[in-house]
């Protein structure tokens, strides 16, 4: 079976407070996508990386993709939320995915995944029979809030962990779940929520943070910039 990373890169990012769309604010020398793409890309497992816009999207043709790796492509498919923009993105891609192929997805926004953590995941998970997701064990106390902002409960950590991407499942799977629970705010939520389908954790690193708020921006930056020294 053939690897296909999505990259969905359709969303408003409007937490973040830019003018541009987050996915193209510039970081450690260029928009923050561009890392993942690339970073996908240099894996030479992976067969195709293909970036989900929105129909939309006026930056993409801004740039020079000859000097890009050939195996990046765009589908500006984006739909009203991430599961819609996948889902979106498979229909647009069904003549060239086999169902038994895997589906990979990666945030635009988790610019930091490095080449050696992507092969570490794919060795775990492409002999799975269902596939799986990086994630992280959780290191703070949680608390659920009440709407005045006091603490109503601590709520115990063992056991809980904070789902990363990237997040890998065969492409008929992902479709039929996808198709089941189109608000997932992931792709393992829709794979979990189907009888005997269990996605395998794999612990992640905490510098494969998903840039959210302004203050991820400066964190990402640093982590990418002192790799390249
Ligand atoms: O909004 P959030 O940060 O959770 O989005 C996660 C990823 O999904 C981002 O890379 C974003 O661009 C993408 N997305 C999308 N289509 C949408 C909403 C979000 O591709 N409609």
């Amino acid at each position: 079976p053939k690897i296909f990373a999505l990259v969905p890169a359709a969303g408003q990012g409007t937490r973040i407070g830019d003018a541009v769309p987050k996915q193209y604010i510039p970081l450690a020398g260029k928009p923050m996508m561009f890392h993942a793409l690339e970073t996908l890309a240099s894996v030479s497992r992976i067969h195709a990386v293909i970036a989900i816009l929105a129909p939309l999207d006026r930056h993409w043709g801004e740039y020079d993709w000859s000097e890009f790796p050939e195996k990046i492509e765009a589908v500006f498919s984006g739909g009203k939320n991430r599961a819609e923009s996948v889902t979106n993105a498979l229909a647009h891609l069904d003549a060239r995915i086999a169902k038994d192929d895997w589906v990979l997805v990666h945030d635009a926004a988790r610019p930091c995944i490095t080449k050696s953590l992507l092969e570490q995941f794919l060795d775990e998970v492409e002999n799975d029979p269902v596939g799986g997701l990086l994630a992280m064990p959780l290191a703070d106390t949680l608390k659920r809030a009440e709407e005045t902002l006091r603490v109503a409960e601590t709520i115990p950590r063992d056991g809980l962990w904070r789902a990363q991407t990237p997040q890998m499942f065969r492409c008929g799977l992902l479709r039929r779940s996808l198709a089941q629970r189109p608000e997932s705010t992931d792709e393992s939520s829709a794979v979990e929520q189907m009888l005997g389908n269990a996605p395998k954790l794999v612990q992640g690193d905490n510098t494969n943070l998903k840039v959210t708020f302004a203050e991820d921006l400066e964190l990402a930056e640093m982590i990418l910039l002192r790799r390249q020294m």
